[in-house]
């Protein structure tokens, strides 16, 4: 099917946008093209990203605990793509779910789970909305009224602003009939573990990172010589985040959408960051959004968590 063309446009203007910044930057947004879904898919198989299997763990085991927090009657709204394995975990521990709504920019994929999911859950509603939950959520009014329980996992809230993580806490708080907000975060642990895991030795993430330069080149005509750019990974003690660049090794120009964008030797283009949390700084993001921490779920080692929030009163 080809690309809609607005598509790119957007991409183009974004990364325009970027790239004539200083420091250079991309939207990690645009890794997710058909070739870059399917190498995070890959990626989640890597023995050296912990992240979707431990989560997928936690899930498994606290099922029926997280099931508790989830009213008869309620819709399940998650935020992403809801084919994972994750989603089912949590549907087939909820047999009175009313409604399964999965949030997604892209309608093509989100057709694609909605008819696995009805195969495999025929009493359930499944009714997706197509929407960029990463800019704003508004629900369709159908669910005004019905008790509601958020899903956001995958800790892709780690992926955004820190503003823009507290925007989107509140914009689900405001929904109404919230009465639970089930959300994943990747912790912090040591920056060896969390290094490796997104720098993996066979080269998948290098791999992911650099389909963003391979993807311009194919959707808005860029000339990137993608074997004069290199994968990095770094860990921002600071800002306790993950950091992905792709290091130019050269000096070297790059043309694309009337636009010359220049490079110096070891320049970066800053493509992602992946924040990691602790107890205590979801704690206090979450309450300065409107909710409070009724249950964290971990694994052993401790290097993942499953939030459970509940709306509280905004603090004055
Ligand atoms: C899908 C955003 C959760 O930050 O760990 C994986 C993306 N980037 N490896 C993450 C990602 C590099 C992933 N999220």
């Amino acid at each position: 099917m080809d690309k809609p063309v607005v598509e790119n446009q957007a991409l183009l203007t974004s990364a325009l946008a970027g790239l004539r910044a200083t420091p250079k930057t991309l939207d990690s947004k645009w890794f997710y093209d058909a070739t870059g879904s399917t190498l995070f898919e890959e990626i989640t198989q890597l023995e050296e990203y912990y992240p979707t299997r431990t989560e997928t763990a936690i899930l498994r085991d606290q099922a029926a605990r997280l099931a508790r927090h989830v009213p008869a009657g309620a819709a399940l709204v998650e935020l992403g793509s809801g084919a994972s394995l994750k989603t089912r975990i949590l549907l087939d521990a909820l047999p009175e779910l009313a409604a399964y709504v999965p949030l997604d920019i892209s309608a093509g994929f989100l057709a694609r789970t909605a008819d696995g999911l009805r195969a495999a859950y025929p009493g359930l509603n499944i009714s997706p909305v197509v929407a960029d939950f990463m800019q704003s959520v508004t629900l369709p009014p159908t669910l005004t009224d019905r008790p509601k329980v958020a899903f956001f996992p995958g800790s892709t809230l780690g992926n955004l602003a820190p503003e823009d993580a507290a925007d989107l806490l509140k914009r689900v708080r405001d929904w109404g009939h919230v009465e639970a907000f089930i959300l994943g975060v990747d912790l912090v642990k040591d920056p060896q573990t969390l290094i490796l895991a997104y720098d993996d030795p066979q080269g998948v993430t290098a791999a992911f990172n650099l389909n963003i330069l391979a993807r311009l080149n194919r959707e808005v005509g860029a000339d990137f010589a993608l074997d004069h750019f290199r994968h990095e990974a770094r860990w921002n003690a600071k800002a306790a985040r993950i950091e992905m660049h792709l290091i130019s090794t050269i000096a070297q120009r790059v043309q694309f959408g009337g636009a010359e964008i220049a490079f110096s030797a070891g320049e970066s283009i800053h493509t992602e960051n992946s924040r990691k949390y602790t107890r205590a700084s979801i704690t206090q993001i979450a309450e300065a959004a409107g909710w409070r921490l009724d249950s964290f779920l971990t694994d052993p080692k401790q290097w993942f968590g499953v939030c459970v929030l509940t709306p509280s009163l905004y603090p004055a």
